[in-house]
C-alpha cells in the first residue's frame, strides 16, 4: 500500500502535494511525509499519524518550492514513526525518495551497503534505494535509478528527487501503480489518478521497467537502456470519487481485483530460495513450536473462517490438535491450556474488543499467544507473544475480500512452518506447496483478468430475488462456504444457512423445496465424491445447484445448474482460490438487488464493543 506522489511545475506545490496525499489517504494514514527542493537543499517535513497531524504542522514548511514529493504510509517494514516515514534521504542527504510497495531484498542490500559505509537510520525496506542513488549517482538522476532498480527485487513504485538536479524528479515502477500526469506547464507523478484529478486530466500510465523522468519542459519515458517510449496521453473522465476506487465501481470490487498483490506481498520474504517456509520473527520460537501439545485459534466474523482453514493445515501439515472458537465465546469459557498451548488470534483490524478479550483470558490461562493481524501497531500486536503481519493494505469495504485470502494465506505459512520445524511434514512436501504458493497471485490475476465476473453477474443477477440460499462444502472447502454465505447476507441481505454438506440431512434440507439455490464449494478433494453424493441429495428435492470446482472437472457441469471454474490446485490451498467467485457472486446478488456494496447496514469495519 501507501500513496505517493510528485509534482514539477511552476506553482508552489506544498500545498499541491498535501491535497494529493489527502486523495491517497485511503491506501494507508499511519504517517507521512513531505520532500521539497528548496533553494538548493532540501526541506523535509515528517508526521506520525494521519494527514491532520501532518496538516497541523504543515506551516513550519515554507510554500516556495516548485519541486517535490510526498507519502502516505500504511507500514510494512517498521513500525508508524517519524525515522520510519518517507521521503527516505540517503547518508549524503542529496537524494530522497518515496515509495510504495515492497523491496523483497532490502536486507541483502542494506548489509552490502553498510559494509560501504552507508548509515540507516530507519527500519524500513524503502531506505535503501536511497542509498542505492547515492552510491551509483554519476552526473544523471536517470542513470541512477536504473542502476537502483535493476539490483531490487520485489514489487514497487518509487519517485526519485536529488538537489543535484533540482528541476526533475524520476519515477519507475515494477507490479504496483505510477500514472503520470500532464498539466499546462506542470506534471504529477501518483499513485492514483485522484491525487492531481482536481488539476489535470491528462495522463499516461507507464509500463513496469520504464524510467519516468519529468522536468519542467515535459514527461520523458524510456527503457532501461535509454531508448524512448511513446506513451498517447488519455483523458480520464472518472470523478474523484471513482478515481479513489481506481476506476472500479465500489471500494469492495477494487479489493477483490487487489488480491493478487495482497498475496504476494504477504508471501514476500517468507519463502527461502531452497523452497522451505521461512517466518523469521515470529516471536514464538522452534523449541517452543516443538513443545507444543495443543493449538487453540481464536477470532470472529471472517477472520474466524481464517482460522478454520488454520484448523485443517495445522492438523494436517503440524499434527497438532486443534481447537477453534468464535472469541466471543471463548472469552467466557474455562478453557484447559498451558504453556505447551499455542493460542492463535486472528484480527484484521487488530482491535476487536472479543479477540482482545479471548487472547487475554488464553494469557491467563498460560497459553503464549500468536496474533495474525494486518495492522502494524494495533493492540493486538501489543498483547501477543509474537505476531505474523498479513499485508494486505488497507481495506475499506466493509465486507472484508483481500484481508480474508491474506489470512488464509497467513495460517497455511504458520502451519507449513510448524509442521517442518516439527518434522511432521516431508520437506519434499513443503518444497511442493511453497512452489505452487508461490504461483497463486500470477493465477488469480489471470484468473481475475480472464473476466469471470461477466458470467457470475449474470447467474447472480439471475438468483439474486431468492429470499433464501443454502451453502454447502466439506473439509477445506467449509469455510469457503461459509465465508461465501456470510459475504452474501452481509451486503444482499438474503438468508444463507451454510452447513457441512454431510450434516445437511440433518435439519437444512428440510429448508429445501423446488428451485432453492444451494452454492456447492466442489473444488478437487479427497472429499470430492462424498460431495457429490450430497449434491444428488439436494437436487433430488428439487435445489438448483451452483457450483464452485477445480478448472478440467468435466463432470462439474452435469452435476450443477451453474458452475464457476476456478484454477486448479492442492486441495489445502484451493480456499485462495474458491472464495473468489464467491466474493464475486456476493457483490453482483447485492448490486442485482440495488443494495450499498460498500457501506451494508448495522455493520462495522471494526468491532471495538463486546
Ligand atoms: C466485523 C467486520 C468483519 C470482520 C469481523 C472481525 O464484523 O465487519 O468483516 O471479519 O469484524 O474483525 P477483525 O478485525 O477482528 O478481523
Amino acid at each position: 500500500m501507501c500513496g505517493i506522489v510528485g509534482y514539477v511545475g511552476g506553482r508552489p506545490c506544498r500545498d499541491i502535494l498535501f491535497r494529493g496525499l489527502r486523495k491517497l489517504e485511503y491506501r494507508g494514514y499511519d504517517s507521512a511525509g513531505i520532500s521539497l527542493i528548496h533553494k538548493g537543499r532540501f526541506d523535509l517535513l515528517h508526521s506520525v499519524g494521519n494527514l491532520d497531524r501532518l496538516e497541523s504542522v504543515l506551516h513550519q514548511m515554507e510554500n516556495g518550492s516548485t519541486v517535490g514529493i510526498a507519502h502516505t504510509r500504511w507500514a510494512t517494514h517498521g513500525r508508524p514513526s517519524n525515522e520510519n516515514a518517507h521521503p527516505h534521504t540517503d547518508c549524503s542527504g542529496r537524494f530522497a525518495i518515496v515509495l510504495n510497495g515492497i523491496v523483497e531484498n532490502y536486507l541483502a542490500l542494506r548489509a552490502e551497503l553498510e559494509v560501504e559505509g552507508h548509515s540507516f537510520t530507519s527500519e524500513t525496506d524503502a531506505e535503501v534505494v536511497a542509498h542505492l542513488l547515492e552510491r551509483s549517482y554519476d552526473g544523471s538522476l536517470r542513470e541512477a535509478v536504473a542502476a537502483a532498480f535493476q539490483r531490487m527485487e520485489g514489487h514497487f513504485t518509487f519517485v526519485a528527487v536529488t538537489i543535484e538536479e533540482p528541476e526533475t524528479i524520476v519515477a519507475v515502477r515494477k507490479e504496483t501503480p505510477l500514472v503520470v500526469g500532464l498539466g499546462e506547464g506542470e506534471y504529477f507523478v501518483a499513485s492514483a489518478v485522484s491525487a492531481f484529478l482536481a488539476e489535470t486530466r491528462t495522463v499516461i500510465f507507464p509500463d513496469d521497467a520504464e524510467l519516468v523522468v519529468v522536468t519542467r519542459g515535459g514527461v520523458e519515458v524510456t527503457t532501461m537502456d535509454g531508448l524512448a517510449v511513446e506513451h498517447a496521453p488519455e483523458v480520464v473522465d472518472w470523478d474523484e470519487d471513482a478515481a479513489e476506487k481506481g476506476g472500479y465501481e465500489t471500494f469492495m470490487l477494487k479489493e477483490i481485483h487487489e488480491q493478487p498483490v495482497a498475496l504476494a506481498d504477504t508471501l514476500s520474504q517468507r519463502m527461502s530460495r531452497d523452497g522451505l517456509v521461512c517466518l523469521d520473527g515470529l516471536g514464538i520460537t522452534d523449541d517452543e513450536i516443538r513443545a507444543l501439545q495443543q493449538v487453540v485459534i481464536v477470532a470472529c466474523g471472517t477472520s474466524y473462517h481464517a482460522g478454520l482453514v488454520g484448523k485443517y493445515a495445522l492438523e494436517r501439515w503440524a499434527r497438532l490438535p486443534v481447537e477453534i472458537d468464535v472469541a466471543s465465546e471463548f472469552r467466557y469459557r474455562d478453557p484447559v491450556m498451558g504453556p505447551n498451548t499455542l493460542c492463535i488470534a486472528i484480527s484484521q483490524s487488530g482491535e476487536t474488543a472479543d479477540t482482545l478479550a479471548a487472547m487475554r483470558a488464553a494469557r491467563t490461562a498460560g497459553a503464549r499467544i500468536l496474533a495474525i493481524t494486518n495492522i502494524v501497531g494495533s493492540q493486538v500486536t501489543r498483547e501477543a507473544h509474537g505476531v505474523l503481519f498479513t499485508r494486505a493494505g488497507l481495506e475499506i469495504g466493509v465486507a472484508a475480500t483481500k484481508t480474508f485470502l491474506t489470512q488464509v494465506l497467513a495460517v497455511q505459512l504458520l502451519s507449513l512452518y510448524m509442521g517442518q520445524v516439527r518434522e511432521t511434514v516431508a520437506l519434499d512436501k513443503v518444497r511442493a506447496l511453497t512452489d505452487e504458493l508461490r504461483h497463486i497471485p500470477t493465477l488469480l490475476n489471470s484468473y481475475l483478468d480472464s473476466g469471470p465476473a461477466a458470467d457470475i453477474e449474470r447467474v447472480a443477477a439471475a438468483y439474486a430475488k431468492n429470499r433464501f440460499f443454502l451453502y454447502l462444502g466439506r473439509n477445506i472447502g467449509l469455510p469457503v462456504a461459509l465465508e461465501g454465505a456470510l459475504k452474501l447476507k452481509e451486503i444482499s441481505y438474503i438468508p444463507t444457512e451454510s452447513y457441512a454438506a454431510g450434516e445437511m440431512k440433518h435439519g437444512p434440507i428440510a429448508l429445501l423445496e423446488d428451485g432453492s439455490p444451494v452454492v456447492v464449494v466442489a473444488t478437487d478433494s479427497h472429499v470430492y465424491d462424498k460431495l457429490v453424493s450430497n449434491v444428488q441429495e439436494v437436487k433430488a428435492r428439487g435445489a438448483h445447484v451452483i457450483a464452485v470446482a477445480s478448472e478440467g472437472n468435466v463432470g462439474a457441469s452435469v452435476m450443477a445448474d451453474e458452475v464457476f471454474y476456478v484454477p486448479a490446485v492442492d486441495e489445502m490451498l484451493s480456499p485462495l482460490l474458491g472464495v473468489v467467485p464467491l466474493q464475486l457472486f456476493a457483490y453482483y446478488a447485492a448490486k442485482a438487488n440495488g443494495e450499498s456494496v460498500d457501506q451494508p447496514r448495522n455493520l462495522a469495519k471494526t468491532v471495538t464493543v463486546e
